[in-house]
C-alpha cells in the first residue's frame, strides 16, 4: 500500500540543525515511508543551539518517532539523552536518536552507513585493506571504529595537526592496529596503502579547487574515497580517476546512514535505491 496522507495515527520524524534549510534528509524519508507503506512523515526543523534542549523535550512530549541530528548538535545533544549506543559513544557524536516511550536512545549511523556504501559500491575486502585515513575529526572517529569492527588490519591515520592524529590512534588502537602521523609524513607509507579515505572538508563547495593529498601520491592500484558529496566529483576523485585509480564518493554515505536511520525506527529493510534516486534527483534540480 503506498500512503501520501497524514491522519491521526502518523508517526512524526525530522532532523534537527542550524542551518537546515538545504538538508535531503526529508525529501529522502518520506519517499522511503512511503515506498514501504509506513504511515509516517519526516520533516525539517530549525533549531539553534539555545533551543537544543527544548527540542530534545519536545521530541518527547510530542511522542515523536525519532530524530536525524545534524550540524551543530552532533556532539551538544548527547548529555540530554537516556542512552548512548556504543558506537556514537566511541565516535563521540550522534546523528539518530530512536524514541521508544519516552526513552530517547543515541546512535552514530555515520560511520556504519559509512563503510556499508563502501562495501556495496566497490565490492573491497576489507579484512586485508590497508588504510589511510585524512583527518582526525568527529567524521573519521566514527569511520575508523567501524573499519576496524570490519577487520581491517591496519588503518593509518594522517592528519594537519598531528597531535589530534596521533591521541586518536591510541583510543582505536584498542580495535585494530592504527598508527598517527602528520600529514607531511604520508610520503614514508604511501606505497603500502590499498584505500585512501579523505574524512576532512578540503575540497567541498565551494572550496573545489582544493585537495587533501598531493596528486603524485596517488596511483592505478588505489580505491580512493572522499566522504564529501558536494560536489559529487571533488578535486581528490578527479584526480584520483584520472591516474586510473578507483573512485568512490560521499553521496552514498548520506544515502545508507539515513537506511541505516530509517531501519533504527521501523525495524523494516530501507528501500535503498528510491532513496538514492530522488536525492539524486534533487541535487540535480537544486544543485
Ligand atoms: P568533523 O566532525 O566534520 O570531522 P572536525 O571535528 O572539525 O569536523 O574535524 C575536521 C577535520 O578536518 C580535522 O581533521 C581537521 O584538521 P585539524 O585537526 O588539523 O584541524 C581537518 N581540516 C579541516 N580543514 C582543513 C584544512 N584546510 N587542511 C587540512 N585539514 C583540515
Amino acid at each position: 500500500m503506498k500512503r501520501s496522507l497524514l491522519d491521526s495515527q502518523t508517526v512524526l520524524y525530522g532532523v534537527l540543525g542550524d542551518p537546515i534549510g538545504h538538508s535531503r534528509s526529508p525529501i529522502m524519508h518520506n519517499r522511503a515511508f512511503r515506498e514501504c507503506g509506513i504511515n509516517a512523515a519526516y520533516t525539517a526543523f530549525h533549531v539553534t543551539a539555545e533551543q537544543l534542549h527544548g527540542a530534545v523535550e519536545g521530541i518527547r512530549a510530542l511522542g515523536l518517532g525519532g530524530v536525524n541530528v545534524t550540524i551543530p548538535h552532533k556532539v551538544e545533544i548527547m548529555p540530554y539523552l537516556d542512552k548512548i549506543d556504543e558506537g556514537a559513544r566511541i565516535a563521540g557524536a550522534v546523528n539518530t536518536v530512536v524514541n521508544q516511550n519516552g526513552v530517547l536512545t543515541g546512535y552514530n549511523t555515520d560511520g556504519i552507513g559509512y563503510v556499508r556504501s563502501l562495501k556495496e559500491e566497490t565490492g573491497v575486502d576489507l579484512t586485508t585493506a590497508r588504510v589511510l585515513l585524512i583527518g582526525a575529526g568527529g567524521a573519521a572517529r566514527g569511520v575508523a571504529y567501524e573499519l576496524a569492527r570490519e577487520g581491517v588490519p591496519c588503518i593509518y591515520i594522517a592528519n594537519r595537526t598531528s597531535k589530534r592524529a596521533v591521541e586518536l590512534a591510541e583510543v582505536m588502537g584498542k580495535y585494530t592496529e592504527v598508527i598517527g602521523l602528520g600529514m607531511d609524513e604520508i610520503g614514508d607509507i604511501m606505497h603500502e596503502v590499498s584505500i585512501v579515505i579523505n574524512t576532512t572538508s578540503v575540497g567541498m563547495s565551494p572550496h573545489v579547487d582544493l585537495t587533501p593529498i598531493p596528486e603524485e601520491y596517488l596511483h592505478q592500484g588505489l580505491i580512493v574515497s572522499d566522504l564529501i558529496y558536494n560536489p559529487r566529483v571533488t578535486r581528490l576523485l578527479r584526480e584520483a580517476e584520472a591516474c586510473g585509480a578507483r573512485t568512490h564518493g560521499g553521496l552514498g554515505m548520506f544515502i545508507f546512514q539515513g537506511a541505516c536511520a530509517f531501519e533504527l525506527w521501523t525495524g523494516k529493510p530501507a528501500p535503498i535505491e528510491v532513496m538514492r534516486e530522488i536525492v539524486l534527483e534533487s541535487l540535480q534540480n537544486r544543485g
